[in-house]
């Protein structure tokens, strides 16, 4: 029997994101420290058996109809392209991704989409070698680049590119970034930072707003809506020089759309999140380690739906971060 995952306010998950590791192997600095974080221990992460049976369930029982791998890096998951694998084997007709900042991506997207990965979205907020180890505190330019290519080349598109602009980092670097996914036919998002930084340093006067990125992308380019309907999509997108090529913006501080919200995130280590901004989590690894059943599992599940939340609340004066940093929760 499948029931849904519906919220009190009447939404309902069919976008699963599961992170697969805590891990990442570049340190970008509005994301974590240099010296990185205090990891999960190994016992308190799924195992891949594990992993596979609560995607298991909610494809079975819950309605889940996409399955969105994150981290931390998601490449960095020595189990990632059996867990694929078996993914894909629980429904031909589930939606497969994954999101990466591409790093090794290059030697594994061919193997990726044999196991029945649909497509990639790519970490990249800079093209210039500089600005890259300015922010992720690493050289590896060279590999991501090489990454989307073979992204690309496997089929694992349409290849979507997220950025976030920094400013006074690569915040005058929008339009060249734009040009650099256009010619590639890479499909560009920027994106609004949000405060779930582990160093707790977000400031609204620190974020780039949507509005400031139309501003700068309207020194070089014509934007105009794309008029496809948007659905529960986070992006909202707009036609570059009358297209057809776009770019997206995805306002979630000042255009949130938490109304149309389809998401449910599972972490690393068992942990089912109605929300990114979740106070609480719902403990679904130690009911599967207690011997639990499917159908108690998914019972859990739906259980910790009704507590999410009608918004991320990132206005409201009493505001506060999650316990866990985006790295920890998966974007
Ligand atoms: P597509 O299906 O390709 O459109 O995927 P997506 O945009 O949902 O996934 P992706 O992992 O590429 O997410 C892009 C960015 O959107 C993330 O890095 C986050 O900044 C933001 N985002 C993803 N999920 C949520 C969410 O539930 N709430 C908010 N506020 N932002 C989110
Ligand atoms: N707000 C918005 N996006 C973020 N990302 C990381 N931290 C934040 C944040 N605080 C983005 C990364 C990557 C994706 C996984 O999430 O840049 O594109
Ligand atoms: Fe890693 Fe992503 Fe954080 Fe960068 S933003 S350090 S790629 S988890």
């Amino acid at each position: 029997t499948t029931r849904a995952l519906e919220d009190r306010y009447g939404r309902v998950a069919t976008d699963l994101r599961v992170s697969l590791t805590d891990r990442c192997n570049l340190r970008c600095n509005y994301c974590m420290p240099a010296e990185g974080l205090d990891w999960l221990p190994d016992d308190s992460v799924l195992t891949d058996d594990e992993v596979v049976r609560l995607i298991g369930i909610g494809v079975a029982h819950l309605g889940i109809q996409e399955v969105r791998f994150t981290g931390g890096e998601p490449l960095v998951r020595r189990g990632l392209l059996g867990i694929v694998e078996r993914t894909r084997a629980l429904g031909p007709d589930l939606e497969l991704s994954i999101t990466t900042n591409a790093l090794g991506l290059a030697r594994t997207a061919d193997k990726l989409a044999t196991a029945g990965l649909d497509r990639v979205n790519v970490s990249l907020d800079t093209v210039r070698a500089e600005t890259f180890h300015t922010i992720t505190r690493r050289d590896r330019l060279h590999d991501v680049v090489a990454g989307l290519e073979a992204a690309r080349a496997a089929g694992l598109g349409p290849v979507k590119v997220n950025a976030v602009l920094l400013r006074g980092t690569n915040d005058d670097q929008a339009g060249e970034l734009l040009a650099w996914c256009i010619e590639r036919g890479y499909e560009l998002r920027f994106i609004e930072q949000m405060p779930l930084d582990a160093q707790h340093g977000w400031s609204r006067t620190g974020m780039v707003t949507a509005e400031e990125i139309f501003e700068r992308l309207a020194r070089d380019f014509v934007l105009t809506p794309a008029v496809e309907p948007r659905g529960s999509a986070p992006a909202e997108l707009f036609l570059v020089d009358g297209g057809p090529a776009t770019v997206g913006v995805i306002a979630s501080v000042t255009r949130p759309f938490c109304g149309d919200c389809d998401r449910v995130r599972l972490t690393a280590d068992g942990q089912v999140r109605n929300c990114l901004f979740a106070r609480e989590e719902s403990d679904l690894r130690a009911a599967l380690r207690s011997g639990a059943p499917d159908s108690e599992i998914a019972d859990r599940w739906v259980v910790a739906m009704r507590g999410k939340r009608a918004g991320h609340g990132i206005d409201d004066p009493a505001f506060l971060q999650p316990d866990r940093p985006m790295s920890a929760i998966g974007g």
